[in-house]
This record gives structure tokens, sequence and C-alpha cells, in this order.
């Protein structure tokens, strides 16, 4: 079984727009306690609305990332930039290019790389060189994935260089006008490096997540459910609407 949940702090919102403003003003009072602090992204439907009302709070006034360096969890490799499936795109067309965040300092895996394993020694030497990360968001995917840290028999370590498994890609190939352009293979932060962040703000909604929230919390920390390692991890908070935490609210 767990460890119990002392070091994991679980907020269940209303709904999907309270879960995004909840997370919103989390990730806002930390940039605000720490204005030059070392910021963790990801990408995918859970924070779009999140980075909506960063966007918003932006304009407002309540929040600058002028002095903010940014790390990505993952992107898909080979894909180009410019590509809108990438999730260089992603994040400039969801938040980075409506904040003031200093473009020099965004950092996402680089997906035109030519050479993908020293792109990935060269992004954890980043993280590093940056000090590591303060506050660190990730979503989670139904199998219990974070970042692109598939179900597997081990944790993985630093950033690393992965095979995209084959039901995944036939998810994916509907989001690509040509068969060919479909990546087979991504970057991702390992678990170690997701790990080593100060914090941890896991968000999900949607009760076709309560499920894989159940796993996570209670279950057996196993690779198998990768995103189970958190319960070892010291500072997490977990933001989470009702019907996500549908199979944990009577438990917490
Ligand atoms: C995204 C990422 C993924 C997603 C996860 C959940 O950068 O690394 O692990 O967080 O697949 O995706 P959504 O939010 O689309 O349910």
């Amino acid at each position: 079984m767990g460890f119990g949940l002392t070091n994991i702090k679980i907020i269940i919102a209303e709904d999907y727009d309270q879960m995004s403003a909840k997370a919103a003003h989390i990730m806002a009072d930390e940039i605000s306690l720490r204005p030059d602090g070392v910021f963790g992204f990801a990408t995918g439907g859970t924070p779009v609305g999140m980075y909506k009302e960063l966007i918003r709070m932006r304009q407002a006034g309540e929040v600058s990332f002028a002095k903010v360096t940014a790390f990505n969890l993952d992107e898909y490799y080979p894909i180009e930039k410019a590509n809108d499936q990438s999730y260089d795109y992603f994040m400039k067309d969801n938040l980075f290019n409506h904040v003031d965040i200093d473009h020099s300092r965004l950092n996402i895996p680089n997906g035109e790389c030519s050479d993908p394993v020293a792109e990935c020694i060269s992004y954890e030497a980043k993280i590093a060189a940056a000090g590591g990360i303060d506050l660190q968001l990730i979503g989670i995917g139904l199998n219990g994935h974070i970042g692109f840290n598939e179900p597997a028999d081990h944790f993985t370590n630093a950033t690393n260089h992965i095979e995209l498994t084959e039901s995944t890609i036939r998810a994916n190939r509907r989001f690509f006008v040509h068969e060919k352009d479909v990546p087979r293979h991504a970057l991702t932060m390992g678990i170690r490096t997701i790990m080593s962040a100060q914090k941890i703000l896991l968000i999900a909604n949607g009760e076709k997540k309560s499920g894989i929230l159940e796993q996570v919390l209670f279950g057996d920390i196993t690779p198998k459910v990768p995103a189970s390692v958190l319960q070892l991890h010291h500072n997490v908070t977990i933001v989470i609407d009702k019907p996500a935490g549908a199979k944990i609210a009577a438990r917490i």
C-alpha cells in the first residue's frame, strides 16, 4: 500500500473552471514568491483553462513572468516547431505568446534536433544549470503516465528519448495530415527529473481520471503506474475537479 497522504495536499474543486483558477493561483503565488524562479510546464487538454486564467491574471497585472525560466516536460520527436501539433507550438499558442515571459528563457526539448540523445543530455544539464525546477506542473494520463513516461518495468531516470507505443501512434494519427508525419518518438523529462522538482502541482479533471488517481494515491508504488512514485515526493499538490475526485473523496 501507499505511504498515506501527509506529503500530498489534495484540493477538490467544483468543476473544471474552478480547478483551472485554483491551479493558476497556486502557480501565480509561487511566481510572486520567486519572481526569478524555475517553473515546469505541461501540455495536453487539462492545463488549457489554467493557462487562460494565467493570461487573464497577467493582463490584470496580478502576475508577471518577466524573470521566470520555463522548462516543458516533453516534446514529440522528430517534429518541426512550426507544426501546430508540436508542444512548442502549443505552449506559445496557449500561454507564452500571451504573457510577458522572456522567450530566451523558454526551454522545450528540441524536436528539430539531429541528435536526440545529445539533446536529452543537454536539456537535463540546462535544468541543473538553472538550479533545478521550483514548481513542476504535470497532468496525468489514463494509464498513470507523467510526461511521456509510460508504464514500464523500471522508473526512468533523466530526460530521455523514448519510442512511442503503437497505440499512442495510432491515437495521434488523426492530428496529422500524412501518416509519415506522425512522430514515432518523443523526448521527455524522466521520472527522476520530475521528482527532483521542489514542488509538484498535478491537475486532472473528469470522471475518466478518477480510477487512475485512486491507484496513484492509494495503490502500490510501481513503475507500472508511473505517477504512483509521487507518493515518495515531499511536496505535491493535486488540484482536481469533483468528477476526477469521485473515487478518493471519501478516503482523504
Ligand atoms: C503533457 C504530458 C502528458 C499529459 C497527459 C494528460 O505535456 O506530458 O503526460 O499531461 O497525457 O493529458 P491531458 O491533459 O490531455 O489529459
